[in-house]
């Protein structure tokens, strides 16, 4: 097939290229299209067969269900069983924005699009490409991360037509997204409110809005052999092609010893690579040094993070330490995805 690529341009001729995404989608097409977050790839979440096209292109297991999009709160009834006053709650705070709430779902929802779950997640995002073509869509898009099963999720409309060219009908390119990491899901279909996934919404935000919430523990601890709620969260997401650990400690010392650890690989004929921040940057030595902000930043963090994985893998480094970051506020969601992508490996100094 071949694929559609779009610039979006922020004149009269998007109206256009929007309906005609639109389109695609009523007919059971996949458009990838940019949200604050990261891009999704998105198909027609009450069409079954649409579902299916999406874990296809993306070669993802269909036990792993799909978030639900729209672009009217009230649209939530039609999708979600017991709309909780939480959920009203978190809905006026955050939304649009990059939350995603987990609720009960309508039998309108087929069970291809919740991997057979009897929930459903269900997001309203900001991003105002997203928004235009959800309505064009006709209300209600799943979408998923719009990068191959086991990339890092696509912060560019460039890495979508990467993973995806020949694989879905169209992309929408609206330029780089604003936040890079994927939303928060917060469950708020049983008792007590919980983070399945960290995001730019952090805990304290959230805690803010509803009293205590509590975090799904497999979130940022690799020994337990507890099942993650979020069914993706138990795939090694985000993994690049190298092995990456993260050195933890005094500053100093973790400076130290990931120069003396690439030194050792490199002596061993791998191709190392660092990701370092701003602070730090200059006092690396590697095959490739890559600074992924400041530390005061962690905004710009997030932003940069599956950018440089992503560069990594395309220059074959093999090799690959990182620092590690404070869990709290947005660094939960950074630690979260690094974790991840280092398959919880951690050197601590
Ligand atoms: O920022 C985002 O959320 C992006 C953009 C495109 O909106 N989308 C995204 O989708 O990250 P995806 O499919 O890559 O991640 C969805 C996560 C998966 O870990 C999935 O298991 C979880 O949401 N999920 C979906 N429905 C669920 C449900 N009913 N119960 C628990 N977890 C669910
Ligand atoms: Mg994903």
């Amino acid at each position: 097939m071949d694929t559609i690529y779009t610039v979006i341009k922020g004149d009269h001729t998007d109206e256009e290229q929007i309906r005609r995404a639109g389109d695609i989608l009523k007919a059971g097409g996949l458009v990838a299209f940019p949200t604050e977050t990261v891009y999704g790839l998105g198909g027609d979440a009450l069409n079954p067969d649409s579902s299916k096209k999406i874990y296809a292109a993306k070669g993802r297991p269909s036990d792993n269900p799909l978030i639900v999009h729209i672009c009217r709160w009230e649209d939530i009834y039609r999708v979600a069983e017991e709309v909780t006053e939480e959920a009203g709650r978190l809905a006026e705070a955050f939304w649009p924005g990059p939350l995603t709430m987990i609720l009960k779902k309508k039998d309108t929802v087929p069970a291809e699009t919740t991997g057979g779950l009897d929930t459903v997640a269900v997001r309203f995002p900001s991003h105002p490409v997203a928004r235009r073509l959800i309505e064009a869509a006709g209300g209600f898009v799943a979408a998923p991360s719009a990068n191959s099963s086991g990339k890092p999720s696509p912060t560019m409309a460039e890495y979508v037509a990467e993973d995806m060219n020949g694989r879905i009908d169209m992309i929408l390119d609206g330029g780089a997204v604003g936040i890079g990491l994927e939303s928060t899901i917060v469950d708020v279909s049983g008792h007590k409110p919980t983070i399945l996934r960290p995001g730019y919404v952090t805990q304290e935000m959230l805690e803010k809005v509803l009293g205590e919430v509590s975090v799904d523990r497999t979130i940022l601890d690799g020994s337990t052999a507890q099942r993650p709620k979020a069914p993706g969260m138990k795939y090694r997401h985000y993994a690049p092609k190298g092995e990456l650990s993260i050195v933890e400690g005094d500053p100093e010392a973790v400076v130290e010893r990931i120069n003396s650890l690439c030194a050792c690989a490199a002596a061993g004929g791998k191709k190392t690579g660092i990701i370092a921040t701003d602070e730090t940057f200059s006092r690396y030595k590697a095959a490739s040094v890559k600074s992924v902000g400041s530390r005061g930043d962690e905004e710009a963090i997030a932003r940069s993070l599956y950018r440089i994985l992503r560069e990594f893998d395309d220059e074959e480094i093999e090799v690959m330490y990182t620092e590690s970051f404070p869990a709290y506020g947005m660094g939960q969601a950074i630690m979260n995805r690094l974790l991840k992508a280092a398959g919880h490996r951690i050197i601590r100094v």
